[in-house]
């Protein structure tokens, strides 16, 4: 008996290999949330429901995504903010796409050496700690940009959530608590960030209610006065005091020159879904577009998941896109992308004639000739009733980005700079090392691997998704569309698999705990691979997304699932996806 069960264990091992599973072998995720109308999936519970509210008021998905932008600036503030910047991607019911494009923007009295010292080196903390640090905030153009090009509803409406929660306060639960935690003693540097988010130089407390009455007025004032309040108003002024009074170079033309650019998606196919996603000043769509066309001429799903063939095909087709990210791209209006190149199978299939079949690559060789991120950024997914789907990415780069507030405003400012190449060949935040396509220059956005997504089927929308993790969202990214298309998980399944990722340089794969078996390893370390894990689950990112039809591709095959579908990773300490 015992050897016959052994024989039918193998038989059973060997008719799962290779195939999407079964409705039976759910992993050890939770179910997604199930709506019929919209879902909301966002990294602040309050923030989802505010979304939820809007849409069931009859508002648009861009209508929720305002106001759900708005309401993160309160209860998200790591992350969610007015003092930084992102991308949102739209693709309506007619199959409209836009790309919407409110990244900061470098101030117009930087310069290329802003971060260097007498000898040329990078000063330590310049580009991440202070208000030098700080690009030209955008999302409050963005938000007033989508809502009057693409929403239905007023100002005041969608702003009212968000001005609620700061002047009412919102009762911090265990997930805030995990999130300041990152914060605390950063903001406790800042005279005027302790005030709001520290209570006696202590950290907030579970259960203790988050009033910000300054942040109340600045968004009532951005209610009554729009964008302008913002950018050629009393903020303006007070960002800029704090700016000159701290040793930054902001200033008021800065903010009156600021412009939100809406910019075409770049838009390809895997495996027979439409893709659109961001476009430079991101790398995130074309960097995730050339590492799927590499991919697209291998079996991955016969490969199977996890395996070492998969990993090592993905970690490849990762080096080759890195370099390109790294050295080629930058703002759209001061460096000559090579788009075409990048989304092209051609050159996809000339990377795979590359790749060698036995060996590990090594990313030195790919160096061109003359050459040299965090979790705090927060995305958003939203569809409504009539299938307008919306995704969000905005950031203040660095968790709580400088962590300092300007007085009297409420609203903490990012250091996004540290996004540009400080200097040729020297890593920034995330480890990147870039060259000079993003160097700095004055009005000109850094580079971001940011990238909202949306996927089609056959004229449909079919998943809305996106992440935080600096330049692992590009992996992020790709190892939830792989998950989906590939492996045949459900939502929340793909957003929770335990992940591997590779920039290039430094030239090895990391991973988060158990994301390989042993046997995977070895075999990868006969190959020529250097894995390591990091444990710091904080920087594999908060991905939220939304899958119509059904949960995973089986049920949306059978069609026996509901409408909407969402998951918020099981990573984010606060998040939720509310379906309606
Ligand atoms: N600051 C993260 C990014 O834009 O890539």
């Amino acid at each position: 008996m015992r050897h016959s069960g052994l024989r039918q264990l193998s038989f059973a091992v060997v008719l799962t290999l290779g195939c999407a599973p079964g409705p039976a072998a759910f992993a050890a995720s939770p179910a997604p949330a199930q709506g019929q109308n919209g879902m909301v999936v966002s990294a602040q519970h309050l923030a989802s429901q505010v979304g939820v509210d809007i849409l069931k008021s009859g508002g648009n998905a861009v209508d929720a995504a305002v106001a759900v932008g708005y309401a993160l600036a309160v209860v998200h503030p790591a992350a969610g903010n007015l003092g930084g910047g992102g991308f949102m991607t739209i693709r309506l019911k007619d199959g409209t796409t836009t790309f919407l494009d409110f990244r900061e923007r470098a101030p117009l009295a930087s310069t290329g050496t802003m971060y260097l010292d007498a000898d040329g080196n990078p000063v330590p903390g310049a580009s991440t700690d202070g208000y030098l640090a700080v690009g030209v905030p955008g999302s409050v153009a963005g938000m007033e940009a989508a809502r009057e090009r693409y929403g239905t509803r007023a100002r005041e409406e969608l702003i009212a959530p968000a001005i609620r929660l700061a002047s009412e306060g919102f009762v911090l639960e265990p997930g805030d608590i995990a999130s300041f935690a990152e914060g605390n003693d950063m903001l406790a540097q800042d005279e005027a960030a302790a005030k709001i988010f520290l209570k006696d130089g202590k950290p907030l407390e579970l259960g203790a209610t988050l009033v910000q009455a300054d942040l109340a007025k600045s968004l009532t004032a951005i209610a009554q006065g729009g964008a302008d309040a913002f950018y050629k108003g009393g903020i303006a002024d007070l960002i800029v005091r704090a700016s000159e009074a701290n040793g930054g170079i902001l200033t008021r033309e800065d903010f009156e020159r600021y412009e939100v650019r809406e910019l075409e998606p770049v838009k390809y196919s895997y495996r027979g879904y439409d893709i659109v996603s961001s476009p430079p000043p991101s790398s995130g769509g074309l960097v995730i577009c050339e590492i799927l066309n590499v991919l697209e001429g291998y079996p991955i799903s016969y490969l199977g998941y996890g395996s070492a063939e998969t990993v090592r095909l993905m970690v490849e087709a990762m080096r080759h896109a890195f370099v390109d990210r790294n050295t080629a791209l930058g703002d759209p209006d001061f460096v000559d992308n090579p788009v075409g190149k990048l989304t092209s199978k051609a050159y996809a299939e000339e990377i795979r004639a590359r790749i060698d079949p036995y060996r590990a690559g090594v990313s030195e060789a790919l160096k061109p000739a003359g050459f040299g991120e965090s979790k705090e950024t927060t995305h958003y997914s939203i569809i409504d009733r009539d299938g307008n789907a919306v995704a969000v990415t905005y950031t203040l780069n660095g968790s709580f980005g400088i962590g300092k507030v300007a007085e009297g405003t409420g609203i903490l400012l990012n250091n996004e700079m540290d996004d540009f190449t400080i200097k040729p060949g020297v890593p920034n935040l995330y480890g990147l090392v870039q060259g000079e396509a993003n160097a700095i220059e004055p009005g000109k956005s850094p580079l971001s691997s940011m990238s909202p997504t949306i996927v089609s089927k056959d004229g449909e929308p079919f998943m809305v998704i996106g992440s935080p993790g600096g330049s692992r969202i590009i992996t992020i990214m790709l190892s939830a569309i792989m998950n989906v298309v590939d492996h045949g998980m459900d939502l929340q399944e793909a957003i929770d698999a335990p992940r591997i990722h590779h920039q290039w340089l430094p030239d090895r794969v990391l991973m988060e705990p158990y994301a390989l078996s042993p046997d995977t390893l070895r075999l990868l370390a006969g190959m020529g691979y250097r894995v390591g894990t990091d444990p710091d689950w904080t920087i594999w990112g908060e991905a939220a997304g939304i899958l119509v039809g059904g949960r995973n591709l089986r049920q949306i095959a059978a069609g026996d699932g509901a409408r909407y579908y969402g998951a918020i990773d099981s990573r984010a300490t606060a998040g939720a996806a509310i379906g309606y």
